[in-house]
């Protein structure tokens, strides 16, 4: 028998990122890496989904498909051009999107940064100097004096790992680095920034007069397993990865407690510095070298990624063996241009964190419409409504039309079940 019922009081939502989806903008570190020639189907983040023009818009279609809650980030180089002048338009048109989508029923949860730089941030080393702390630390002080009367929960950095690993070791990403040095630095930084900011955030809106301040950071894990158990190089990569990649910056940033790959450093101190678990997760790494690759066979999404629903469950008890906190999930979500399994998936995904035990209080589906996927542009299609970059049309997709019921429901049912989630995914020929 196919269906499931949500959790009591399970809120649903949708998660994007200011660069993504807003356009417009020319002064951060993503627009002049499509500059540089870098996006592979040459899409502009200058345009993506002009959201920042058409934001009613997409909120007033996220109320229609009853989506409760909101993840979305503010652009750090809108609203400080240059450092120390804060742009008060940029605010007051932030101000306003949060009062609208408040004004629909929807619970704003705000991500500070989110892989974009100001270039004049990026220029100076952005996170792999401490001097620069100061620059980062006064943003969020003025994002919060700005948004704390609308907004209570806050997202400091977005995948602080992801974030390092394509800027500083693949160099894929802005800045283009290849340096296992960098790497740890940005990754200490980010972690160091996070601890800062945990307790600026809560001070700031303490002074506001409000005690209902939550923050986190959102932590991209992922599921690690060896190729061939029984071989000991296999093991040995797949430790190394998995601490490398994400166990130590959870340790560090949910309790502070530095250990390689990270530096040590006196901003990362021991506390409990999450208020909630925010989990990014998509997919799982078959590990039998120093990177990290899919095994044969398995069900993949267009971009070749595992689709292995079981996983998110897996990594939610993982952060909660570490930290027992209310779970998040901010971002679950995979690139099927078609449509074709994106239901199946969601299903899958909710199914095995209803089943899991835990606390999950919130789902975020990645994303909303389809947006600018970083290296890949408009042409990894994640959304739940088909963006036609066109004309900026916005379509509900047949899974946003499944999300929506489930949402309505408080479940799946077995006939939704029959409707939706009767497909195949494809498989891994690798
Ligand atoms: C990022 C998003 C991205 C998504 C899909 C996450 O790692 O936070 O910005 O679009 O993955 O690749």
């Amino acid at each position: 028998m196919q269906g499931f019922r949500l959790q009591n009081g399970m809120l649903l939502g949708a998660a994007s990122a200011a660069t993504q989806i807003e356009g417009g903008d020319r002064n951060n570190s993503w627009y002049d890496w499509y500059k540089r020639g870098k996006i592979k189907d040459g899409s502009d983040p200058a345009v993506t989904t002009e959201h920042y023009a058409r934001f009613r818009e997409d909120a007033q279609l996220m109320q229609e498909l009853g989506l409760q809650t909101y993840r979305f980030g503010i652009e750090w180089s809108r609203l400080e051009p240059a450092p120390g002048r804060f742009d008060e338009a940029a605010t007051a048109h932030y101000r306003e999107e949060i009062q609208d989508m408040l004004s629909r029923g929807i619970k704003p949860l705000l991500t500070l940064h989110h892989f974009t730089n100001p270039m004049w941030f990026e220029n100076m080393g952005a996170f792999t100097k401490r001097e620069n702390d100061q620059y980062f630390l006064a943003f969020v002080e003025y994002a919060v004096k700005s948004f704390g009367d609308l907004v209570s929960e806050y997202i400091t950095v977005n995948e602080p790992n992801v974030y390092a690993l394509g800027g500083y070791m693949t160099g894929e990403w802005p800045p283009g680095v290849r340096s296992f040095g960098l790497y740890r630095k940005a990754l200490t930084r980010m972690a160091a920034l996070h601890i800062q900011s945990y307790a600026l955030i809560h001070g700031v809106r303490a002074s506001m007069g409000y005690d209902d301040t939550k923050v986190s950071f959102a932590n991209h894990l992922r599921v690690f397993q060896p190729k061939n158990p029984r071989n000991p190089w296999h093991r040995f990569c797949t430790w190394f990865s998995e601490k490398s990649f994400q166990g130590a910056a959870t340790r560090a940033m949910c309790k502070g407690e530095a250990t390689f790959p990270l530096c040590k450093d006196p901003a990362i101190r021991p506390g409990e510095w999450c208020d909630f678990l925010a989990v990014n997760y998509y997919s799982r790494s078959t590990i039998h070298r120093l990177s990290s690759d899919f095994a044969k066979g398995v069900p993949v999404n267009d971009l070749g990624w595992e689709i292995y629903p079981q996983g998110i469950a897996e990594v939610a008890h993982y952060a909660y063996a570490l930290l027992p906190r209310p779970i998040y999930i901010t971002e679950n979500g995979t690139c099927d241009n078609a449509d074709a399994f994106r239901a199946r998936y969601i299903y899958e995904h909710l199914k095995a964190l209803c089943e899991s035990g835990l606390p999950v209080e919130r789902y975020y589906h990645w994303c909303f419409c389809d947006n600018f996927e970083w290296l890949e542009g408009g042409s990894a299609r994640f959304g739940l409504v088909h963006t036609d970059y066109a004309t900026q049309k916005r379509t509900v997709k047949k899974s946003g039309r499944f999300y929506s019921e489930i949402i309505r429901n408080q479940g799946v049912t077995e006939d939704m079940y029959a409707a939706y989630c009767q497909v195949e995914y494809n498989r891994n020929e690798a």
